[in-house]
């Protein structure tokens, strides 16, 4: 019989939950629900991180409650419970992980400790088959890495970014050109009826052959021109919109190359398939600019992109002969960062 899990998710503003069944095909989808803080958090320009956790608090519950309900399941029936512990904001996972450690409490459950990054690129089994190794791009709101994925706990960093990430450029930019918060679906629904060429925009460390990102040049760079052409704020633009999509869609397929340079060079391997997954994968531009230029291209469907509970539920389940048993699993803690230093190369 295959498991039953349950997933959460709660590192930065989505609270989301998700009851997901083992199968010997597809990880099947009995119930997913979240709740999202776009609404609430749009007057602050930004995440606030003590709000969100308010948040989160107010909605775990019924969330909860839903999925539950859908599944037509109980507490009972669930074998493991994933909690996103790391990384993120430190409010917001230790509301998640506190729901966790109760229906563990409860219901003498065993947790898995999720990383977020992990389950982001991961999520791309829930609906396509990739075998390992393969290179991952995991771009959000707060991360730009390219891994090297050996196994479902084998991520080794290639490169990140050294400033903002690729969600953040998308935001940041959006927030100058008065497009709210957050700007990258906005950026990439003007983009598809502007000229890409119409402005010049840099891409960050392009003379540096490496992996390295670097978006906060790019940002900068809108700054300046916005300064200069306030008659570009009239109204929203298009042109502006593709074009500084475009500097990022180019700067992430640069690195792209020298990480798949890298990755030959260090672990001997001629062919393998590039995974991209994180909120920013959702980018149509980014898409298709992937698949037109590489082969064997497997990108986590949108629906999955943003943060979610089905790709914590999903991670969970790939791992979960590392669940900490009841009652260890009450000692669990959650940390902010992503701190495995020692698998980077
Ligand atoms: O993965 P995610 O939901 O949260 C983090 O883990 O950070 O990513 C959120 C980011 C935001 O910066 C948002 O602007 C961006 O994903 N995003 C997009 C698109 N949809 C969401 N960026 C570009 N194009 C999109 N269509
Ligand atoms: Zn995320």
């Amino acid at each position: 019989m295959g498991k039953t899990i349950l997933g959460i998710e709660t590192s930065c503003d989505d609270t989301s939950v998700c009851i997901l069944k083992e199968t010997d095909s597809y990880p099947k989808i009995l119930a997913l629900k979240s709740f999202e803080q776009i609404d609430l958090l749009k007057k602050w320009g930004g995440v606030v991180p003590e709000i969100a956790a308010r948040n989160h608090l107010k909605k775990i519950t019924p969330l909860l409650d839903e999925v539950f309900e859908e599944a037509n399941l109980t507490p009972k029936d669930i074998d493991v419970i994933g909690v996103t512990t790391h990384p993120g904001l430190l409010g917001p996972l230790l509301t998640g992980l506190n729901a966790a450690k109760t229906l563990a409490l409860l219901y003498q459950k065993p947790i898995v400790p999720v990383n977020h990054l992990f389950a982001h690129l991961e999520a791309i089994h829930l609906t396509q088959k990739v075998q390992y190794p393969y290179m991952g791009l995991l771009i959000s709101g707060g991360h730009s890495i390219y891994f090297w994925v050996e196994s479902e706990l084998k991520f080794k960093v290639i490169g990140s970014t050294i400033d903002d990430a690729a969600g953040e450029a998308f935001d940041k930019g959006g927030k100058l050109m008065g497009l709210g918060y957050p700007a990258g679906k906005t950026i990439d629904d003007l983009a598809k009826t502007g000229d890409k060429s119409k402005f010049d925009f840099p891409i960050g460390l392009k003379s540096s052959a490496d992996a390295r990102l670097s978006f906060s040049g790019l940002k900068t760079s809108m700054r300046l021109r916005l300064e200069k052409n306030p008659e570009l704020l009239e109204s929203p633009n298009p042109d502006l919109c593709a074009s500084y999509q475009d500097a990022i869609v180019k700067a992430l397929l640069l690195k792209a190359r020298y990480a798949i340079k890298s990755i030959k060079e260090k672990f001997n391997v001629k062919n393998f398939p590039i995974v991209i997954g994180g909120g920013v994968a959702c980018n149509s531009a980014i898409r298709s600019a992937f698949t037109e230029k590489h082969t064997n291209v497997h990108i986590v469907e949108p629906h999955y992109c943003t943060d979610n509970g089905a790709m914590i539920a999903n991670y969970t389940l790939r791992i979960q002969e590392h669940a900490i048993p009841f009652p260890e699993c009450l000692e669990l803690d959650s940390r902010g960062r992503f701190i495995n230093k020692k698998d980077f190369v």
